[in-house]
C-alpha cells in the first residue's frame, strides 16, 4: 500500500507500466498488485483531471435528481463517467454521501460542494 500511494503521488495515478515496474521491483505477482490498485477508491488507475467533479449518486440525492445532474454534467464536459476531458481539466466521477444531503443533489468539484441543483440549468454556470 505504501508503495502504490507514493508511486501515485509521484505519477498523479498508477497505469499499469507502473504497476508492473512495482511488481517486478518487490517480487509480488502483477495480479496482487492490479487488485490492490483497482480494489481501493483511493487508487486510479487512469490519468485523472485537474479538476475532478463529483457527482453524489446516494439515495437522498439519487432519489432528487442525481441521474439529470450526471447527465446534464457529462453532457457539459462531452464525456462520460470515469473519463476525462482531452484537454485534462476535468474529470468525472460518482460519490457516495457527502453527508450533505439536506443539499441535495449534489455535486462537488475538488473540495467545493455545490447543492440544490435540481435546476440543472445552474451547471453549466458552475463549471465555468
Ligand atoms: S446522498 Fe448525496 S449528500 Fe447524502
Amino acid at each position: 500500500m505504501p508503495v502504490l500511494q507514493e508511486a501515485q503521488r509521484i505519477f498523479g495515478y498508477l497505469p499499469l507500466e507502473v504497476q508492473k515496474f512495482i511488481a517486478d521491483e518487490t517480487g509480488t505477482p502483477i495480479a496482487e498488485i492490479y487488485g490492490v490498485a483497482t480494489f481501493y477508491s483511493q487508487f486510479n488507475t487512469t490519468i485523472k483531471g485537474k479538476h475532478k467533479v463529483g457527482v453524489c449518486l446516494g439515495t437522498a440525492c439519487y432519489v432528487r435528481g442525481a441521474q439529470a445532474v450526471l447527465e446534464k454534467v457529462c453532457e457539459e464536459l462531452g464525456i462520460g463517467l470515469g473519463e476525462t476531458t482531452a484537454d485534462g481539466l476535468f474529470s468525472i466521477e460518482d460519490t457516495r454521501c457527502l453527508g450533505c444531503c439536506s443539499l441535495a443533489p449534489v455535486m462537488v468539484i475538488d473540495d467545493t460542494v455545490y447543492g440544490k441543483l435540481d435546476d440543472i440549468s445552474r451547471i453549466p454556470e458552475i463549471l465555468d
